[in-house]
């Protein structure tokens, strides 16, 4: 087995299909991951499961790969529960979680947007740039670069699981050039292609920031770094005021408003 922990996912699974199942069970998503350069060893630390869980899947993947050889099953106890992890951020990961949270609301009016916009004779031109000015602006400009520019610099920016999220901001500013595209050609299907591409994207992204990568960051941090990070974090916030964060509430409670009222009309 220490043969194989050194060894990148992706050949791991490509040679070993069964892993990617398993894997799978313990919500480790690798088999979708477009990069797979992650080590065996790291995707099983980064998740951070709980030794009995660790344990059972290093045994159920050591089985997978050499099904002829006898391994010994770990010793659970049937009738332990593992409590459902909470996680506990440090103050400025905490303020971060806490920004998906306004984005996340504008990710579930995409499709109430999308259909309001395929159902208008002409497209409402206005709508969509003010969602993509909150993408720009809040999303990209106030919440992914304090990720780019403070929290990434605490770990090794090589680390794939960087390298992934990194990816997936430049997708998220792709999608968004596409859906402008769209507004400027009045071309329904691409504006409609392109926001639900980043309404995924940034789903699934924000989840594995949540779950998975503040956590990771956060366990490497010392006090000391903690603290740094927190200043570094206010001085970014106080750099652009308390006026942004406020107009893109105003933004999205209005949209929550205006189409909400639609829906239940
Ligand atoms: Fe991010
Ligand atoms: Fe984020």
């Amino acid at each position: 087995m220490q043969k194989v922990l050194p060894r990148e996912i992706k050949e791991i699974i490509n040679a070993y299909p069964e892993v990617g199942r398993i894997l799978d069970e313990y919500g480790i998503g690798c088999v979708p991951c477009s990069v797979g350069s992650c080590l065996l060893k790291d995707v099983v630390g980064i998740h951070s499961l709980d030794p009995e869980q660790e344990a059972t899947l290093m045994y159920k993947i050591e089985k997978a790969i050499y099904p002829d050889r006898n391994v010994q099953k770990p010793v659970v106890d049937p009738t332990r529960k593992s409590a459902p992890k909470k996680i506990s951020y440090s103050p400025s990961v905490k303020k971060l979680v806490d920004e998906h949270l306004l984005i996340k609301r504008l990710l579930a009016l995409i499709p109430v947007v999308i259909d309001y916009v395929e159902s208008s004779i002409t497209t409402d031109k206005d709508l969509i740039l003010r969602c993509v000015d909150f993408i720009r602006t809040y999303a990209d400009k106030y919440h992914h670069m304090k990720e780019e520019d403070i929290l990434f610099k605490y770990v090794d920016e090589n680390a794939e699981v960087i390298q992934v999220m990194y990816k997936d901001h430049d997708t998220g500013r792709n999608h968004v050039r596409q859906v402008v595209e769209g507004v400027e050609k009045g071309n329904k299907a691409l504006i409609k292609e392109h926001l639900l591409g980043y309404r995924d994207l940034l789903t699934q992204h924000i989840r594995k920031e949540d779950e998975i990568l503040y956590p990771w960051i956060d366990r490497q941090l010392s006090t000391t770094q903690v603290g740094e990070m927190f200043q570094k974090c206010n001085a970014a916030d106080a750099s652009v005021g308390d006026e942004l964060p406020r107009k893109y509430e105003k933004f999205i409670n209005e949209l929550e408003e205006k189409f909400l009222q639609e829906v239940t009309k």
